[in-house]
């Protein structure tokens, strides 16, 4: 069995479908994480998903998956452009990361331009929707197996 991708989501995400609907869509996180397993199993990946509103749970889920996750493909929300901690903990992970944004960052205010954790992740999705998701995995799928 190979090791899970971790799908890490940050503060608020718990309410999407109810919060902006106009910038984030009406689709639920719960429709996320039940469209990512579906893909999951398509592709043979399995994978952990997650939310929290704490920032210490975030970085406690990046620990884990470094000793126990293949990759991972976060949305760290509104810690993207605040938490050096989370950085840090996906600095001690060995293996891929993916960041992920439903809305498109760079046409929203500028202090959302700014991303922490792009410094570690291997590439950005941000605009695509929900569909970001989809994409990560896709292409968290080559990036394990290559
Ligand atoms: C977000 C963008 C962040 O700026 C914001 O704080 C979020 C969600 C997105 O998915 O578009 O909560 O990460």
């Amino acid at each position: 069995m190979t090791k899970p991708i971790y799908i890490l989501n940050g503060p608020n995400l718990n309410l999407l479908g109810l919060r902006q609907p106009e910038i984030y869509g009406r689709e639920t996180l719960e429709d996320v994480a039940d469209a990512c397993a579906a893909l999951a199993e398509e592709l043979g990946l399995s994978i952990r998903f997650h939310q929290s509103n704490h920032e210490g749970q975030i970085v406690d889920w990046v620990h884990e998956a470094r000793l126990q996750g293949a990759g991972i493909v976060i949305n760290p929300a509104a810690y993207t452009h605040t938490s050096v901690a989370i950085l840090d903990a996906l600095n001690a992970f060995e293996g891929p990361v993916l960041e992920v944004h439903i809305s498109n960052v760079h046409k929203r205010e500028a202090f959302r331009h700014h991303s922490y954790v792009s410094l570690r992740a291997e590439g950005v999705i941000a605009g695509f929707g929900t569909e970001g998701y989809l994409l990560a995995l896709r292409r968290m799928k080559t990036l394990v197996t290559t």
